[in-house]
């Protein structure tokens, strides 16, 4: 990042919460651009940067405890606006003298907070009870007299509080999440109306910025493209910026959505011009999936496979200095590539899963944004409608949506199913509504029966979520009719399927992916 783009910027300080990124996100929506830094960041640092506010991420760790990761003391000394979250704004409790507390009941997903001042965070707040997201163990029990309690809840009496100069503030619940109510006004409030922050940040300058920089790389640059959106827009980037010096590649894992490389001849053949070529590696990536049912396993074999046949198709193709891949910012924090201490979930494969021995260096274009930013970004680069809004598809494929090993007759399932949900979902003008619509299959059989005859087959789980980052996400609540179609046709036209299930589960505590 330039030191310049910080002046007039907000300071995200990871504490390691999974939302820490997101903040950032929230952040950049406004039109200020957000970064994160290290949660013991230097603040003379970031005053000489010109940061207008600083914002605590929320993180894991008790205050309290040995290995919780601390912060420059002068944070809390009002020299810069700060807003602390969760655990944030537990430390800033401490750091005042107040108490926080390990309480016996977690408070975890929505809450009712009634606010009770309505200056600084919660101007222009129309209601006067919020839903809000809470996440938290640990809970402040007694405030320090320079903290002023501005918002309760019946779990949190001090759900937020202010200073009395009203340059700090502290929030128990999660602002940056979907499911906050107001969550954007109240983050709003701190940017623009404590921090005076002005709009700086938007996807065109992004998109310029990216450009010129990618045009600086000397040499060829190899771009693996899947036919989903991230790497249809990183290959689109790429294009503009450096033309014929780009080459892409289509590989076909045999882990694929239906349809995928006729989509990739289509928008990115046809529609803009870029050179694909097509290498069917499903047989190699099948026999290294033999045998192997834990989840990050697969992804370490996909991603090592996946480099296989990057440097085989390099050897002969090549040279290559680059290879490009669209690892967009979800992806780095889940995988705990993000500096700070947050847990890792999983490895995803194109972040995680690729050898460090690869012998291209590995340039992520759009590693900074979400998914709705690079939809945007898309678009401006002249993507069709159609592609933008396809739904995300795991790096490591059907694997992560066959439980246990990987077998042709799973991949079959799992492939046919998953087409008809998402046939299902399109003709009932749900596509864009949702964010996932698949079917995944384990090793479960029921008792069926066919004409007069008992027959064990296959149950596949249908899941269909809603979501905004795909860090939290909600089961989407499909009307009957549309279950009984998706039911109905699944064990009709899927050969070996006798069951279907609906899956209820919300992220967290699963995950969007059955593995
Ligand atoms: P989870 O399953 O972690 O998924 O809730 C969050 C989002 O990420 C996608 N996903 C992956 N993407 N490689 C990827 O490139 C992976 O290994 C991977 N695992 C999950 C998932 O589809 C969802 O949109």
């Amino acid at each position: 990042m330039t030191e310049q783009r910080l002046n007039g910027a907000i300071a995200v300080l990871d504490f390691g919460g999974q939302y820490a990124h997101l903040i950032c996100r929230r952040v950049r929506a406004l039109g200020v651009y957000a970064e994160l830094q290290q949660h013991d960041v230097s603040v003379a640092d970031l005053k000489k940067k010109g940061i207008a506010g600083i914002i605590l991420s929320g993180g894991p760790a008790s205050v309290y405890s040995v290995a919780a990761p601390g912060a420059d003391q002068r944070l809390f000394a009002g020299e810069i606006p700060v807003l602390g979250i969760c655990y944030g704004y537990q430390l800033l409790v401490k750091a005042y003298g107040g108490e926080v507390e390990r309480s016996d009941r977690r408070e975890y997903g929505r809450s009712s907070v009634k606010i009770l001042d309505r200056n600084g965070l919660f101007n222009e707040v129309k209601q006067g009870h919020l839903t809000c997201w809470m996440s938290h163990t640990d809970s402040p029990t007694k405030l320090p007299p320079s903290l002023k309690v501005i918002a309760s809840s019946a779990n949190s009496p001090y759900a937020a509080v202010k200073s009395l100069d009203g340059r700090l503030y502290g929030v128990q619940f999660h602002p940056e999440v979907s499911h906050t109510e107001e969550g954007q006004t109240i983050l709003g409030n701190f940017v623009f109306g404590v921090c005076k922050a002005r709009r700086n940040w938007n996807i065109e300058k992004f998109m310029s910025r990216t450009v010129e920089s990618l045009a600086g790389l000397r040499g060829r640059v190899l771009c693996a493209v899947s036919g989903g959106v991230d790497s249809s827009v990183t290959a689109a980037l790429l294009h503009r910026a450096i033309g014929e010096r780009l080459k892409c590649v289509f590989i076909d894992t045999g882990l694929l959505r239906a349809g995928e490389s006729d989509n990739v001849k289509a928008f990115l053949e046809r529609g803009l011009g870029i050179d694909v070529s097509f290498v069917d590696a499903s047989t190699m990536f099948l026999t290294a999936l033999e045998g192997v049912t834990d989840s990050e396993e697969k992804r370490k074999v996909v991603g090592r496979k996946f480099a296989e046949a990057f440097e085989e198709f390099a050897a002969v193709q090549g040279p290559f200095e680059y290879l490009a891949q669209g690892t967009l910012y979800p992806d780095v924090i889940e995988s705990g590539r993000s500096r700070g201490p947050a847990a890792v979930i999983k490895t995803h494969h194109n972040v995680g899963g690729l050898p460090k021995e690869i012998s291209m260096q590995v340039v992520e274009p759009v590693k900074e944004l979400y998914k709705d930013e690079v939809r945007e970004l898309g678009r401006l680069l002249g993507l069709p409608q159609k592609v933008l809004l396809r739904h995300p598809f795991p790096g490591p494929g059907l694997s992560v949506r066959v439980i246990g090993e990987v077998t042709p007759y799973k991949l079959r399932i799992a492939r046919d199913a998953s087409r008809i949900v998402e046939e299902v979902i399109e003709e009932e003008g749900l596509y864009s509504d949702v964010w996932q619509a698949f079917a995944f299959v384990g090793d479960d059989k029921v008792t069926g029966v066919l004409g007069d005859e008992r027959r064990l087959g296959y149950q596949v789980t249908i899941k269909v979520v809603e979501s905004i980052d795909a860090m939290t996400a909600d089961w989407t609540r499909l009307r009957p009719e549309v279950l009984d179609r998706i039911s109905t046709r699944v064990t009709n036209e899927v050969e070996g399927v006798v069951g279907v299930a609906y899956s209820i589960s919300t992220k967290p505590p699963a995950t969007i992916e059955p593995q």
